[in-house]
């Protein structure tokens, strides 16, 4: 099954008129507001919201995701953090008869699912929006028994925003029923019945102001978790059990020398945190491991999976985790050839992650046992931050750590002492950080600014023709994505870099307005996605040199950006040149 699910579903829809395209990054381009890519629709906003899309109407796609709600959940039989999703998209063309009658017939015909184990969802209808007749007269249509339609409220049928604004709309899911007999009809709380896939119907955006305004076209957008649908094709209530996951977990039976059976937590655990440590390191963006965004939770996956892989008494000395990687690379390098590409950047970071914290996890874990053997019931913040700062135990794994004897960490207490560490250790800067572990942190912050600045600074020297079209922030440095046909020459180049310094040496203030998106409009703001904003929206201003539609954050003033550097300047695609930048 594995080779072949998703080989199917693009060939499939390729059939039906659908463009295939690649998977975007893990990491989504404009939006500081989320870490990874959540689901496969993330990536085509914009389209979803109205803009062409040059390959079309039809759209289909595997996407790489990552869920980081469940990261604790993960170690039963059916959670991950690292998945993909199939999805096909309809931007303003089909609509729910077509959409329902694909689904429909790749399930029953190309999958070969016999009609009676599908049962549906649909939309029961909100002060807003009516009950979904139309689609259930769809499946009735198709064949599928009134006995197997089931309508549902909001909390079951309705899909999104991704995050806090933007497209989302009534949704049918569709169910399978994997047990021996199938009952005559479908009951939504028979765990038997897994969701395998699920069509919305975006029609709304939803607003800045909690409203849903029509969107300008009607789209589909579908999505299916890969994994979930092998597993129960395959017949396997443990995921991991599933083709999707045998040579991985076996590699770690034969790492440890021991059997999943009775080693089944830990060894999904591995499986799952390296399978995504090599998707995230992988990924052409360049992460690295850090104490922030991206950065900390890769580093949260390794160092998990080391602890559990010293549970299971794998040699912390040997290239266990490469070895592991290597197979995750085998597997999907078909599929994400940036896997092929980055494999000995992937392998460097887990193995110098592992040298860091292998070092360490020994004491800490004594330190550890030291303080639980004196029978207390709440781990105090000092032991947290200790275990953190001195042995590099990310509070999650302290956590974890704890639960297992069944006791509580302060990790309010933690967050405190934490964000009182950073207070001290930072220098010569005015500005207050309310900043968490997950949080944006002071140079991410600092980049953002800064695009704002190399925006501003490109059209002085390439002029107003010059708008930003993507741009992506890691703690390392900044890209930016800019409209621009040719290669910037050196003189462009340094005078761009000048500028930016200028503005900085300016001490230039950062203000932010609320304003209504005509005014903001008026007064000549540089907006990327127009379409995305509702009616009201937050204009940063930088002194007057910069004013810009955005969600923030940024800093108080360009003084506290340190030194800005090109490092590199390059094409990015059709009429789009990408800078490269530091601040040092
Ligand atoms: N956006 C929907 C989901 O994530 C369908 O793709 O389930």
């Amino acid at each position: 099954m594995k080779e072949n699910l998703k080989k199917l579903y693009i060939d499939f829809f390729v059939s039906k008129g659908h463009a295939f395209i690649p998977s975007a990054s893990l990491i989504p381009e404009n939006d500081p507001s989320v870490l990874f890519n959540t689901a496969g629709m993330q990536p085509l906003v914009p389209y979803l919201m109205g803009k062409e899309h040059p390959l079309g109407k039809r759209l289909t796609d595997y996407q790489k995701c990552i869920r980081l709600t469940d990261l604790d959940s993960v170690g039963d039989t059916t959670h991950h953090t690292f998945f993909e999703m199939l999805g096909n998209w309809s931007l303003g063309d089909y609509f729910k008869k077509e959409a329902v009658s694909y689904s429909f017939e790749f399930l029953t015909k190309v999958l070969n699912i016999p009609v009676e184990r599908l049962g549906v969802s649909v939309f029961r209808g909100n002060e807003f929006v009516p009950f979904d007749d139309e689609t259930k007269e769809c499946w009735l249509n198709l064949g599928i028994d009134s006995k197997k339609i089931v309508a549902l409220g909001e909390d079951d049928n309705w899909w999104g925003p991704a995050n806090v604004v933007g497209p989302c709309g009534p949704d049918t899911e569709i169910f399978y029923y994997r047990g021996e007999d199938v009952p005559s009809s479908f009951d939504v709380n028979d765990k038997n019945w897994v969701e395998i896939w699920n069509n919305v119907f975006m029609q709304y955006e939803k607003t800045s102001n909690g409203s849903f305004v029509p969107l300008k076209q009607k789209n589909v957008d579908t999505g299916m978790g890969y994994e979930r649908v092998v597993a129960v094709l395959e017949g396997c209530y443990d995921s991991y059990k599933s083709s999707v996951w045998i040579d991985i977990i076996k590699k770690i039976e034969e790492i440890s020398h021991l059997s999943y059976e009775g080693n089944e937590r830990s060894m999904r655990i591995i499986a799952d945190h390296v399978r995504s440590a090599v998707f995230i390191a992988g990924d052409d963006v360049g992460i690295k491991p850090s104490n922030t965004d991206q950065g900390y939770i890769l580093r949260r996956l390794i160092r998990r999976a080391i602890r559990h892989a010293k549970n299971l008494n794998i040699d912390l000395n040997s290239d266990f985790l490469e070895d592991i990687a290597q197979i995750v690379i085998d597997n999907y390098k078909d599929y994400y050839e940036e896997l092929a590409r980055n494999k000995e950047v992937i392998k460097e970071v887990l193995r110098q992650e592992k040298i860091k914290f292998a070092r360490t996890l020994e004491k800490g874990i004594k330190e550890f046992e030291k303080a639980v053997s004196s029978s207390i019931k709440v781990i105090p913040k000092d032991l947290a931050f200790h275990l953190y700062d001195t042995f590099g135990f990310p509070i999650e794994l302290t956590c974890e750590m704890a639960s297992e004897r069944s006791l509580d960490v302060d990790v309010e207490g933690f967050h405190e002492k934490f964000r009182e560490h950073q207070e001290k250790s930072r220098v010569g800067s005015s500005k207050k950080f309310a900043g968490g572990l997950g949080d944006h942190s002071e140079i991410s912050i600092k980049y953002h600014t800064a695009t704002h600045l190399l925006n501003a600074a490109l059209k002085k020297v390439l002029g107003d023709s010059v708008h930003q079209k993507g741009s992506n922030i890691t703690t390392e440095r900044m890209r930016f994505d800019f409209s621009w046909d040719r290669k910037m020459t050196d003189l462009e180049i340094k005078k761009t870099e000048e500028l930016v310094n200028q503005y900085i040496k300016e001490a230039l203030p950062v203000v932010v307005k609320t304003m209504k998106k005509e005014e903001a409009l008026n007064i000549g703001a540089e907006a990327m996605f127009l379409d995305k904003y509702g009616d009201v929206v937050t204009v940063y201003f930088i002194g007057d040199v910069s004013k810009e539609l955005c969600g923030g954050p940024h800093v108080q003033n360009t003084s506290c950006l340190g030194h800005f550097k090109i490092i590199k300047e390059e094409a990015c695609s059709s009429g789009v040149r990408r800078i490269k930048a530091i601040l040092e």
